[in-house]
């Protein structure tokens, strides 16, 4: 594993060192974060949608007929919230059709499936502890055996302690969080499909700290403690919802995984907001996900997953 600041700038080491040029096209989800588009982009990468179902299983029989002979290098898999997706399915796929596979478990940094560490599947798999961790840097890049030798790691960043310590203080105290929202805090756009952008960042490594963080818990027995945590937070966060009228977007949660949000989905605009208000009034984050790419929300063609947009919400775990 190396690590980097972010999901993305290992996603971004992981394509060049996988020897992917300008014009190379890969398969993406087109439920997909703004952010994991960036490196794509960076790189003068081509990405070619594919579509997800309510529950993000990919519309296999339209990836098949999306695959470009001779220029499609890789298709990415994500295994949304933390969820595993039919990984056996998705190697058979990228076999089959010449790819590397692009594993992407930014939500879900220490989960499992089969035992196996998710992030561990693909040709190269992006994780970004940052996200369950707080700590303001931490995106690991793996890349597998069969390809031997290992991206260079980047240049470090500054360490933030304070982030981390807020963050951390902030997350395992609501009532603090609820108190400080009542003050200071705003609900954000809950409508606008570009409110929950993520911001461009600068390539680099993780810093001290957050590698020391993330390092002291990638051992298994931390790493199982944590998961099971997120899964019992899951649980409870899915009884709430439900007692609501939301409709969870899992029926359950995998065994293994270690989700890092809790989405679902609701029937209309009324049911959205009082759900929302009711969740920020207890002192849970609530955020849509994801900032879809612009192209995305632009393009008609995309309808069903701009429309998902407006009915989805995730609540931090
Ligand atoms: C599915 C997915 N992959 C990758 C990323 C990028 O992770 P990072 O913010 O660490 O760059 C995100 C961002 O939230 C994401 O949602």
């Amino acid at each position: 594993m190396t690590y980097f600041a972010h999901a993305r700038t290992a996603l971004k080491s992981g394509l060049t060192f996988l020897g992917c040029k300008p014009g190379d096209r890969i398969l993406v989800p087109e439920y997909i974060c703004d952010a994991l588009i960036h490196p794509i982009r960076h790189l003068d990468i081509i990405p070619v949608y594919y579509p997800v179902d309510d529950q993000f299983n990919p519309l296999w029989e339209c990836l098949s007929q999306l695959v470009f002979p001779k220029a499609c290098r890789a298709i990415v898999m994500v295994h949304y919230f933390g969820q595993p997706q039919d990984i056996l399915r998705f190697q058979r796929f990228s076999k089959k059709h010449n790819l590397f596979l692009i594993e992407d478990n930014a939500h879900g940094f220490g989960g499992r499936n089969f035992g196996r560490l998710l992030g561990t599947f693909g040709d190269i798999g992006i994780v970004s502890p940052r996200k369950l961790l707080n700590t303001k840097y931490g995106g690991q890049l793996y890349v597998s055996d069969t390809l031997q030798s290992t991206p260079e790691n980047l240049k470090k960043k500054h360490q933030n302690i304070a982030y981390w310590a807020v963050k951390n203080l902030l997350s395992s105290c609501p009532t603090i969080r609820k108190s400080l929202f009542r003050y200071f805090g705003r609900i954000p756009n809950f409508h606008d499909a570009t409110s929950f952008k993520e911001p461009e960042v600068k390539d680099g490594a993780a810093d001290w700290f957050s590698s020391w963080i993330i390092d002291r818990v990638s051992n298994n027995i931390s790493l199982d403690r944590i998961a099971k945590k997120q899964r019992q937070k899951w649980v409870s966060i899915n009884y709430i919802i439900k007692e609501m009228g939301g409709e969870p977007a899992f029926a359950q949660v995998s065994e293994q995984s270690s989700p890092w949000a809790f989405p679902f989905y609701t029937n209309n605009e009324k049911q959205r907001e009082k759900i929302i208000n009711y969740l920020f009034s207890k002192g849970y984050k609530v955020f849509t996900w994801p900032a879809l790419p612009s192209e995305i929300l632009s393009d008609g063609s995309y309808k069903d997953s701009a429309d998902r947009w407006h009915r989805l919400l995730c609540v931090s775990l």
